[in-house]
């Protein structure tokens, strides 16, 4: 029997970001679903963008190679993933499209001297947000930071799954990836989440490589905080399904699903 060997996570900054970009991002995707909520809501594109907890910031580099007209701004405190994003999406843009990229090293709830189109707060990151005020807060900045004709958008997961200590493996090209459930209080509804990735090459399992302290909200709890906010409106949309039940990449605004053991939603929210 081989003894299974695990590691304390010695990734360098490149496979760091490479795996989890690789494993947990589909930005394309997302940018598209956004682009055309946008244009069915307004009639017109979305020019400026925000991603906030931007991270690397993929979303808003591939953002500005959608038009001339385009603008993109990323929000991140944490010098590590701008670093890789800076070497790894915005030296590959033209210098026209760097001069309409723009990363910010700061907190999202800091003020901001533009105003945007689109905010994005993206792979769950506003539930660092605990506390209720705390979230309120934020979506209040956020409101206020809209043009006029602009909308937020959020993503959410839920299901009977991530309520329970589990650990999910997903094989990729090279690695595998793990989505650890470690506790959730349903008193409070915190949830102590990390990935680990095991490289196929070596079989070295590199453990919490990335930690989530957060708390999980539930769909209508966000959308009373953002009326409470000022927007004006807000949809929940669902993801549609194929034949063998697996998402199909097509969410729809739905008010009313059967819940399963594990979903991914977004919320839109008009200013
Ligand atoms: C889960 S990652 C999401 C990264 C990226 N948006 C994505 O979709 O993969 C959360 C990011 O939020 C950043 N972050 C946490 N609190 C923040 C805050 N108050 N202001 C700005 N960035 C923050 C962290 O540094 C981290 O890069």
């Amino acid at each position: 029997m081989t003894k299974k060997k695990v590691a304390k996570s010695k990734l360098s900054l490149e496979d760091k970001y490479k795996l989890y970009e690789d494993s947990v991002q589909c930005h394309e995707a997302d940018i598209d679903f956004i682009k055309k909520e946008y244009k069915k809501l307004y009639k017109k594109n979305a020019v400026v963008f925000r991603e906030d907890f931007g991270g690397t910031a993929a979303m808003a580099c591939d953002w500005v190679k959608l038009s001339p007209k385009n603008k993109a701004y990323a929000i991140d405190l944490d010098p590590e993933p701008v670093k890789y994003g800076k070497e790894n999406h915005y030296l590959k843009l033209s210098d026209e499209e760097q001069s309409r990229m723009q990363y910010i090293m700061g907190n999202v709830l800091g003020p901001q001297k533009f105003k945007s189109d689109i905010t994005v707060a993206f792979n769950f990151s506003y539930f660092i947000f605990k506390k209720r005020a705390e979230l309120l807060d934020y979506f209040k900045k956020v409101h206020k930071s809209l043009n006029k004709d602009g909308v937020f958008f959020l993503d959410l997961f839920g299901g009977s799954d991530c309520c329970e200590p589990l650990e999910e493996a997903t094989e990729h090209d090279g690695h595998t990836y793990y989505w650890d459930c470690e506790k959730f209080n349903p008193l409070t509804n915190e949830v102590l989440y990390y990935i680990h990735f095991k490289m196929h090459k070596d079989k070295v399992k590199h453990e919490q490589v990335f930690t989530y302290d957060w708390r999980m909200w539930s769909p209508m709890e966000l959308r009373e905080i953002l009326d409470e906010a000022g927007f004006s409106e807000s949809f929940t949309y669902w993801e549609g399904t194929d034949k063998d039940g697996s998402g199909d990449g097509n969410f729809y605004k739905s008010d009313d699903e059967e819940n399963c053991e594990s979903w991914v939603i977004y919320i839109g929210a008009k200013k």
